[in-house]
């Protein structure tokens, strides 16, 4: 019995989390799930190679554009416009029968002769074509009209631009990327953006489809996998702490990215910090709060010295669709190409079923950790985190971006992996306890652990009767962090926002850890049923963010809804 609650869950998980399985593009264009062409796409397409119809050529504002430049497309409406007639975007080379392989569409309507893009650098030769249905709008796609093909400007523009901690406090990384790995990478930075004196070479990776671990990331194709081009990252040593740097990437061969500026973490525990805290942000349009917290976090690095951002899993839901990964990294940038950009792992990112020995964890099996009581699925449609450990960084003191962990101010924070075993006789325990016993909490007043899933969630999962890892994580964590005087465990992959008291073992006690969940940032809301849980200070189900603001005697945490960026929830922690 117990494996049939087991397996319908996980079925449900499933068919959930597949309603995105054909995925949208990334080029902002909002789809409702039921749009054609989406349908006619999912079953196997016919496209009539025959062209029935005359239509004036497309004709686009530019030929060549930069990342997020406007193209205007324009034509001559058609005589009979069907309900699903649409605009798409191609690389230039996909056959013109392939009507659905395409990175983004629009629908057409009836009274419509233009249409906006906004592009992002696929390091391609692209096109704009026209498709519809002949036989009074029930037949095959039909090729009506194509663009004159459009380039970047630049297909070395550098592109991506984020940064991350490292190791040391004296260093950072500096991430970016291009079409290009002949040339060697390199950061020009200085304290004055008039004068970036000082000089840092870089290293230079990629991936292709057959180091994913399987299924549709290892499958090419436009909504599969495509060239992710080339992630160049440099380290930066000797920055001093607390000081504003500026800098710009790339080389003088292909071309060097605009000037940004960074201000490096302080050493000194005097200092006050500030920190960003989210997960499940995911892609815009896509996701419907994506586009309002990247708003509200972009205007907040702007305005305030936002000292680093957490990001607590499953970050573009690329889920082996290539191109996701792109809209992804190009919409952060604004965050991330100036405040260090700190991600953990969630499941859209990780989780597999099989090809476990290109798994870059380590873990072992073929779908790394799976055991009976856990729904870890195939989340990550095989990617198992190839993407996203070529872009993102993070310390080196335990596993990748799977575990690890760094200090911020009077912040010593940790970075932990619910896709892998945390169990007691686990190596990732033994890191972990390793790890908060060397805390010293002199230095560090504060400690905080964040991962993806949650060890508590007062709202009902609709998915599944019974959440067993979160009372794993209970039985095996809990004690761990409640013995080391973890002050607050933040998590996610719940789309809500939930607070709870200092509590430990399902009960409020005065010197217990305060959980929050954080997966409110932008994929689609939960709505499970609240279960009143007396250890629950608040909880919502709306789009936001939250901040955490800190020095070495007083934590004040906040979250806001990114409707208004009024506060809805705060908490105040105190030495
Ligand atoms: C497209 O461009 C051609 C050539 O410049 C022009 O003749 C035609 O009128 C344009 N069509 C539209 C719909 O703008
Ligand atoms: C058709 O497109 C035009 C121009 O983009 C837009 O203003 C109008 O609202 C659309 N109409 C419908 C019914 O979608
Ligand atoms: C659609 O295309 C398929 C394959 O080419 C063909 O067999 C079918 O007859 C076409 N249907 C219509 C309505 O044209
Ligand atoms: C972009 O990279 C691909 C793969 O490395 C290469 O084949 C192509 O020629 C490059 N394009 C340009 C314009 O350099
Ligand atoms: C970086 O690489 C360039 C090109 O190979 C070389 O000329 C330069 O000396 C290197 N700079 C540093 C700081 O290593
Ligand atoms: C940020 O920090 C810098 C350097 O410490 C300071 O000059 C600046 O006023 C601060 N900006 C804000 C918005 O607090
Ligand atoms: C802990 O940090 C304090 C303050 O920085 C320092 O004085 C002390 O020596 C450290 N203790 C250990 C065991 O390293
Ligand atoms: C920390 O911040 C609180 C609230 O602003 C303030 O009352 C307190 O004096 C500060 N403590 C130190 C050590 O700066
Ligand atoms: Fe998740």
């Amino acid at each position: 019995m117990r494996w049939i609650i087991i397996l319908l869950s996980s079925f449900i998980a499933f068919a959930a989390t597949g309603k995105h399985f054909n995925g949208n593009g990334p080029f902002r264009k909002p789809h409702r799930i039921d749009d054609h062409p989406e349908d006619a796409c999912r079953h196997p397409p016919h496209v009539s190679s025959s062209i029935s119809e005359t239509v004036a050529t497309l004709n686009v504002s530019t030929t060549i554009y930069s990342t997020n430049e406007q193209i205007t497309i324009t034509w001559t409406s058609v005589s009979t416009v069907c309900h699903d007639d649409f605009i798409a975007i191609y690389f230039a080379e996909i056959p013109l029968t392939a009507a659905c392989d395409y990175y983004d569409y629009e629908v057409v309507n009836k009274t419509q002769g233009s249409m906006s893009w906004q592009m992002i650098n696929l390091r391609r030769p692209l096109e704009f074509r026209y498709y519809s249905r002949d036989h009074t709008c029930l037949g095959n796609y039909t090729f009506l009209a194509k663009s004159p093909v459009i380039q970047p400007r630049n297909y070395n523009e550098p592109t991506h631009i984020h940064l991350a901690y490292s190791d040391r406090i004296d260093q950072m990384f500096v991430s970016y990327l291009t079409n290009s790995s002949q040339y060697i990478p390199q950061c020009q930075y200085g304290l004055n953006p008039s004068s970036l004196n000082f000089r840092q070479n870089g290293t230079t990776t990629t991936y292709t489809a057959s180091d994913m671990c399987e299924g549709k990331a290892n499958t090419w194709g436009s909504r599969a996998f495509i060239d992710p081009g080339y992630m160049h990252t440099i380290l930066l040593e000797n920055l001093h702490p607390s000081t504003t740097y500026y800098y710009r990437v790339g080389t003088d061969e292909h071309g060097w990215s605009p000037i940004n500026s960074f201000t490096n973490r302080p050493a000194d525990k005097n200092e006050a910090v500030y920190m960003i805290a989210y997960g499940d942000m995911s892609l815009a349009p896509l996701a419907p709060g994506s586009q309002s917290t990247t708003d509200r976090v972009i205007a907040r690095v702007q305005s305030t010295n936002v000292t680093c951002v957490l990001h607590l899993g499953d970050l573009s839901y690329a889920m082996g669709i290539a191109v996701q990964w792109d809209g992804f990294m190009n919409q952060i940038q604004p965050i991330a190409a100036h405040v260090p950009y700190m991600a953990a792992i969630g499941n859209h990112e990780y989780d597999h079923v099989l090809g476990g020995e290109k798994d870059p964890s380590g873990a072992s099996g073929p779908g790394g950790f799976r055991p009976a009581w856990g729904d870890y699925l195939y989340d990550s449609r095989g990617e198992c985190a190839i993407p996203m450990v070529h872009r993102f960084h993070s310390p080196s003191n335990g596993n990748s971006l799977f575990w690890y962990s760094f200090d911020v101010g009077p912040i010593h924070i940790i970075h932990f992996s619910t896709e892998h075993d945390f169990r007691r006789s686990s190596i990732q325990y033994a890191w972990l306890e390793q790890d908060l016993r060397s805390v010293n909490r002199s230095r560090t007043p504060w400690l905080i652990v964040g991962s993806h899933r949650p060890m508590y969630a007062s709202i009902r999962d609709d998915s599944k009767d019974f959440d067993f890892i979160a009372l794993m994580l209970q039985f095996h964590l809990e004690p761990l962090f409640y013995r080391y005087h973890v002050d607050v465990n933040l998590f996610a992959h719940r789309h809500s926002y939930d607070r709870t008291c200092p509590m430990y073992q399902r009960k409020c006690v005065s010197d217990g850890v305060t959980h929050v969940l954080i997966g409110m940032a932008g994929q689609d809301i939960d709505t499970g049923e609240y279960t009143g849980a007396e250890w629950s200070m608040y909880h919502d189900e709306v789009y936001g963010y939250c901040q955490l603001w800190a020095n070495q005697t007083y934590l004040h945490f906040t979250y806001r809804h990114n409707i208004d960026d009024n506060i809805a929830d705060q908490f105040v922690l105190q030495k």
